[in-house]
């Protein structure tokens, strides 16, 4: 059986059910979720490979060899059509065009299922999905249950990474008109004991660890790298419960009534992922799979449900491909566009950019013109590089221009010069495209002899589709100067 068919037992049945790594019903075996790929814009709904099973990664990764891949659609597996589509502008304009927010990249976030490859939501701050139009869910006081398994190391003070139900209007309709599942580090209304992330629910005007507005010491900073939570509410009562999504049990952090101002709920049975019910659209995190029900589960379904998550079997899995970097190691690292071949990654100060470099060029050029690779500060699985004539100081990216600055120890810092390498998007198996961990739809790219995190379309001049597989692809080699 399925998440959603463990609900539906308990007479609680999913009204919404999300996943773009596996089936959330035993006899499911329609499309999970769609990308869209760069090269045509053609999009490829992804199946799983048996009914009831895992996501078919490998047509995603067929469909996607060589260009850049979004995740369009996600399908709504219930039958409601409660699809979850790029967020559109609401008290808050999302980046992209007209306000929208930014669909999320299809290779961010990939993992195992018992062994088998799918693939996360991996959400960038600006990154929102949403439906203003859904069938089934709660509306005023109804009640409702939901869950979602999430990546419990990836998250942000922001507001607000939250899934479940919020206003149709995306703008703030006032307290008690959101009920959806928030994770993160926000401490501007509630909060948990340490220092975080927590489990909260997103009720409007505020986000809850408990009945007080404030801190309540039972609900737990969160360490596991996959997360189960889960959160529910009914006339007058509501709960917060979590686990680890790959081993053991449910704990509950609160379960009690509403707080002040929140009875009744005012419910308006909207969908969101990644953002705010204003679409605000700050917050970053991961998301596997979801549901929304009619009713207020029990604790015994939901930790049949957990038990059933447990049996999937989720684990990390590798975020690079192509050529191996080393770690220790130091490079040189070459333009492949054609008329630009002489033309390395270099920095002038803070500027990273690309300049003519030779043997026969300064020691001062050929230092510039060298990288120390070392473990990534943001994510050990990918990488950093320092300069080698400023050591302490690193390429990161910062409104998507690449600098090189010194690391000042924040999170931020260490996820903005984290990148992971994958094999050249030009298709030449000795080079690398390099792919920003923390903006997983941005690569190294050269412009105009600038260096950015590019996406391969989008609102700024350097997102230029035209000679992106070109630019995004380096050949790596031996340093100039060490
Ligand atoms: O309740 C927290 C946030 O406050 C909501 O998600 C958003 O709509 C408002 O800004
Ligand atoms: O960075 C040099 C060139 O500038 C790139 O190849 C092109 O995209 C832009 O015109």
């Amino acid at each position: 059986a399925g998440p959603c068919d463990i609900y539906a037992d308990g007479d609680t049945p999913c009204v919404a059910a999300h996943s773009t790594t596996r089936a959330l019903y035993d006899d499911y075996s329609g499309a999970l979720y769609q990308v869209t790929r760069g090269s045509d814009n053609t999009t490829l709904d992804i199946s799983p490979l048996s009914a009831g099973g895992v996501a078919d990664a490998d047509s995603q990764d067929s469909f996607c060899s060589l260009t850049t891949c979004l995740i369009s659609i996600i399908y709504d597996q219930s039958g409601n059509g409660n699809h979850l589509t790029q967020g559109p502008p609401g008290g808050f304009d999302g980046p992209d065009v007209d306000g929208y927010d930014n669909l999320a990249s299809a290779v961010g976030a990939p993992v195992t299922l018992n062994g088998q490859k799918a693939y996360g939501v991996f959400m960038s701050p600006g990154c929102g999905y949403r439906n203003d139009n859904a069938v089934g869910t709660a509306t005023g006081d109804e009640a409702e249950g939901m869950y979602a398994v999430l990546d419990g190391t990836h998250y942000n003070s922001a507001c607000c990474f939250d899934y479940g139900n919020a206003e149709t209007s995306a703008t703030d309709t006032g307290a008690g008109h959101m009920e959806a599942i928030y994770f993160g580090t926000s401490t501007g209304w509630g909060y948990g004991e340490g220092s975080g992330p927590w489990l909260m629910a997103d009720m409007e005007n505020g986000l809850f660890s408990g009945y007080a507005s404030t801190e309540n010491s039972a609900d737990p900073s969160i360490s596991y790298r996959f997360f189960t939570s889960i959160v529910k509410g009914e006339a007058d009562e509501w709960a917060l419960r979590g686990g680890n999504a790959a081993s053991g049990s449910l704990t509950t952090y609160y379960s009690g009534i509403r707080p002040s101002g929140y009875n009744p709920m005012d419910k308006e049975g909207a969908i969101i992922l990644g953002i705010g019910g204003d679409n605000s659209n700050g917050a970053q995190g991961t998301f596997y799979e979801g549901v929304m029900t009619t009713g207020y589960p029990s604790a015994d379904t939901e930790n049949s449900v957990q038990a059933n998550i447990v049996a999937a079997g989720y684990a990390v899995t590798s975020l690079v491909s192509g050529p191996t970097l080393t770690a220790g190691d130091v490079v040189s690292i070459r333009v492949t566009t054609s008329g630009y071949t002489d033309r390395w990654i270099a920095h002038t100060g803070t500027t990273v950019n690309t300049q003519v470099v030779s043997s026969s060029s300064s020691t001062t050029l050929k230092e510039e013109a060298s990288w120390k690779i070392v473990e990534g500060l943001g994510y050990s699985g990918c990488f950093s590089f320092e300069s080698v004539d400023t050591p302490g100081s690193y390429i990161r990216h910062s409104d998507f221009v690449l600098l090189l600055n010194e690391d000042d120890g924040t999170t931020l810092f260490a996820t903005d010069a984290t990148f992971c390498p994958e094999t050249a998007m030009d298709g030449d198996s000795s080079y690398s495209s390099l792919r920003s961990w923390s903006y997983p739809t941005r690569y190294f790219r050269h412009y105009e002899n600038v260096m950015y995190a590019a996406s391969n379309g989008g609102v700024q001049d350097f997102d230029a589709t035209t000679s992106f597989n070109d630019d995004v692809s380096w050949n790596i080699t031996t340093a100039f100067a060490t």
